[in-house]
């Protein structure tokens, strides 16, 4: 997600400071070199060595360096930066940026970055709520600073309320974002996300191995790039990604209904759900004995909430799935038709490394043009952003 992307990170003088070593090790996973900026202050909390050890990187601390300033300078730092972020940001930090003050590497190379510069300020509610405070952060909000808004909760100082550093996942969430394109904003998408279970008695269903990776993957990779996002989930162990707005729901009929009450304000629709497409014609109230011999259970036919919704267009896109273990292409071809779709995205869910709770998927883009593209196994977030490109393209596309 930030591969190839230099982060510069700077960490002031506050307990979450502790926080933002988990944050260099999100950065690294996700891909990107971490440059870190301590300010004095921060070094009373955390050790430099321990960013040192995680970024790979020396930490830079000092304005005048002799050796740090050839080799690196706070100029070269902040020209290097594609993103500054600043986790946790002190008042006094924000304060000091706000007023146009740079007295040590921090604030001089903050003013110096004409990169996108990220604030996740950390402080006594007190402090978050005094208007001075306010002031400075409406004041770098006008000038196109980006901040990730405090939590509320117990407070390091002994406080409870608004103040407490969001979440380094949310951070990292809200950083790939920033550097994202931003081809989707405008668009509102709707996309279906897990399986669905279809109750037999009150302990038993009847569902499928979907997960919702590649479903929420979507949901997140589209969130990044702009769009808002309605992601109607089957049970998953997922959690709710940051940024999209989630609907659980549990039943074929659920999800249906979900679907429709938000179809309207919904411009593209991508259905990754694995919908069951037969449900128990009766629940039983109680739970079902065993007895002697076989049981039989009498199925009925679910709704197709993909074929309602291709039914329905209005000049939204619409984006369906097609899980297939034989002919998959004829199939996959069939499904795009009868169903008035824009895209199919056509996986074998037999092979290994694609289709049910993998991290991986193979698939074949099918377009009603006849056009069929096939780029291989890759990562679920991956041709998360492959399938939205291709969504931007039809978008573009005059009909
Ligand atoms: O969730 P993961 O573990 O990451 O797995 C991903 C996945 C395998 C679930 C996903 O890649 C996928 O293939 N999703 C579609 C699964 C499916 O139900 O395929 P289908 O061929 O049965 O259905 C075709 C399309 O119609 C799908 O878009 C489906 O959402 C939709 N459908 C099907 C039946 C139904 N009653 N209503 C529907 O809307």
């Amino acid at each position: 997600m930030l591969q190839g992307k230099t982060i510069v990170l700077g960490v002031s003088g506050g307990i979450a400071a502790y926080k933002a070593v988990e944050l260099v090790r999100l950065f690294t996973k996700a891909g990107a070199t971490v440059q870190v900026i301590m300010t004095k202050a921060a070094t009373e909390f955390v050790g430099p060595l321990t960013f040192q050890t995680l970024s790979g990187n020396p930490v830079h601390q000092q304005l005048f360096n002799l050796i740090e300033e050839q080799e690196i300078g706070h100029i070269s730092l902040a020209e290097r930066a594609d993103l500054f972020v600043i986790a946790p940001a002190t008042a006094n930090v924000i304060g000091k940026i706000a007023s146009g003050i740079a007295d040590d590497l921090l604030t001089t190379a903050v003013m110096a970055t004409r990169a996108p510069v990220l604030i996740v300020p950390a402080m006594n509610v007190n402090m978050f709520q005094n208007p001075l405070y306010k002031a400075n952060e409406e004041r770098l909000r006008n000038l196109g600073y980006r901040f990730v808004a405090p939590v509320t909760g117990m407070l390091a100082c002994g406080w409870q309320g608004e103040g407490k550093m969001q979440d380094p996942a949310v951070i990292l969430e809200e950083a790939v974002a920033l550097l994202a394109p931003d081809d989707l904003a405008g668009e509102t998408v709707l996309v279906t996300a897990g399986p669905t279970r279809e109750e037999i008695d009150p302990v038993r269903f009847i569902s499928n191995h979907s997960s919702g990776k590649m479903g929420y993957a979507i949901a997140r990779a589209a969130w990044r790039r702009g769009a808002r996002v309605i992601l109607v989930s089957g049970p998953t162990c997922l959690p709710d990604p940051w940024g999209p707005e989630t609907v659980r729901v549990s039943t074929a009929a659920q999800m249906l209904e979900a679907v429709q009450a938000r179809l309207k304000e919904s411009s593209i629709v991508i259905k990754a759900a694995a919908v069951a497409d037969y449900r128990p014609k009766e629940r039983s109230e109680a739970k079902v004995k065993k007895h002697a011999g076989q049981m039989t259970l009498e199925m009925e036919r679910n709704p197709d909430i993909l074929a309602e919704v291709g039914r329905q267009k209005d000049g939204r896109l619409v984006i369906g799935f097609a899980a297939e273990t034989e002919d998959l292409l004829a199939n996959a071809r069939r499904k795009l038709q009868e169903k008035n779709l824009d895209l199919i995205v056509a996986n074998d869910v037999g092979q290994p490394g694609a289709g049910f709770d993998v991290e991986t998927n193979i698939v074949r883009l099918l377009f009603p043009d006849g056009r069929v593209e096939e780029p291989g196994i890759m990562p679920k977030e991956e041709l998360a952003d492959l399938i939205l490109d291709r969504i931007v393209a039809l978008r573009a596309t005059p009909v």
